[in-house]
């Protein structure tokens, strides 16, 4: 597999990461634990090198997961999670909180959890509106120079936020969600990251399983499914977007490729320094994903995504209200 480099930063890390966080929540019942390690295992071995999780997810059991899998692989993949999110006695996820204290706290328990020495790279989940940017951008050089914390990100952050904590503390990557149906980073984001140099990891790289194209007006969620509350999936809305994946259905074919691979290769082609992370329960399906990292997208082929792309209005919101209220675009 190909590796990119995020931002100028000296992580280098697959051009196809993984994102484990659907083998403990978000899209249905969980898989067996014994079939998601042998899943991320599998990835290695294909030359994924770029694990993502994060506290909040499960809570606790999929960091505890990524960190059983990759045991064996220490010092040959990078794995990144994420704080910032604050739980009480009995594991519920109760609000944000990036408050010194509380990371500190934080990066102790993902070390263990996830059986390192060292978190590859430590992102702030969500801004914090009451706790300075500063605060947390000082915290982690701490854990940094501690030798803790090897990386810092931010994960929906918006473009003046980055900027101010990369004052205090150089960010490695921003994670933030983007797709050929979620743009807006687009607009004040990757610019920024292109100025300060730094890597962009765009989460939900295939829109929540959407853009694969295997997902139709007919599909039916499970209860404990998010996407059972996401606008985005309403039926209607399901109907309405089917145009984008139409498109890369299109170009797919024509590229002896799929929707997913089109997807995840029209990210890739985007900047040099952008490495997607999708997720997948799957090994046919992780085998396609990886393989997007081998499909050329031409500058005609991107020009053509791009002018039909731009004139499909994309129906429901991303998210459900109270989500897109923790974010700070
Ligand atoms: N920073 C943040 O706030 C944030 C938010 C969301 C996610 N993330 C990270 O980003 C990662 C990826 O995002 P995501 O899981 O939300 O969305 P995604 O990668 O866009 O899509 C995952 C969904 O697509 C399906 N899928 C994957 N590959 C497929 C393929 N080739 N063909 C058909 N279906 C396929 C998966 O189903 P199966 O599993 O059944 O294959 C799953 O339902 C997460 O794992 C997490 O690490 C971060």
């Amino acid at each position: 597999m190909r590796t990119r480099k995020l931002g100028t930063s000296d992580l280098r890390v697959s051009a196809i990461g993984f994102g484990a966080m659907g083998m403990s929540q978000s899209y249905g019942p969980a898989p067996h634990r014994a079939d998601n390690i042998a899943l991320i295992r599998a990835a290695v071995e294909r030359g994924v090198s770029f694990f993502d999780t994060a506290e909040v997810y499960g809570p606790f059991v999929n960091e505890e997961l990524v960190g059983e899998a990759l045991q064996p692989f220490r010092g040959q993949v990078a794995i990144a999670t994420k704080f910032g999110f604050a739980f009480d006695a009995d594991g519920r996820q109760t609000g944000l909180s990036s408050r010194p204290e509380h990371i500190k706290q934080v990066a102790d328990a993902c070390l263990k959890r996830l059986r390192v020495e060292a978190i590859d790279l430590f992102y702030q989940h969500r801004v914090n509106p009451d706790v300075p940017i500063e605060d947390v951008a000082g915290t982690v050089k701490e854990l940094i120079e501690a030798g803790k914390v090897k990386h810092f990100g931010l994960s929906e952050a918006a473009a003046d936020t980055i900027r101010r904590a990369h004052a205090v503390q150089p960010v490695t990557a921003v994670q933030s969600e983007y797709s050929l149906w979620w743009r807006r980073p687009e607009a004040e984001v990757l610019p920024t990251l292109e100025e300060l140099g730094i890597g962009f990891v765009p989460f939900s790289p295939l829109g929540k399983g959407f853009l694969t194209g295997k997902i139709t007006q007919d599909t039916e969620f499970t209860s404990n499914d998010i996407r059972t509350t996401i606008p985005r999936f309403d039926h209607d809305a399901r109907q309405a977007n089917q145009t984008l994946v139409d498109l890369l259905a299109a170009i797919a074919a024509r590229k002896n490729a799929t929707p997913a691979q089109i997807a995840l290769a029209w990210l890739l082609a985007q900047r040099p320094w952008i490495v997607p992370i999708p997720g997948t329960r799957k090994l046919e399906r992780l085998e396609e994903n990886i393989g997007a990292a081998d499909v050329e997208l031409t500058v005609d082929d991107l020009r053509e995504i791009d002018d039909t792309a731009t004139k499909i209005e994309i129906q429901g919101a991303r998210y459900p209200d109270h989500l897109e209220r923790m974010t700070n675009l």
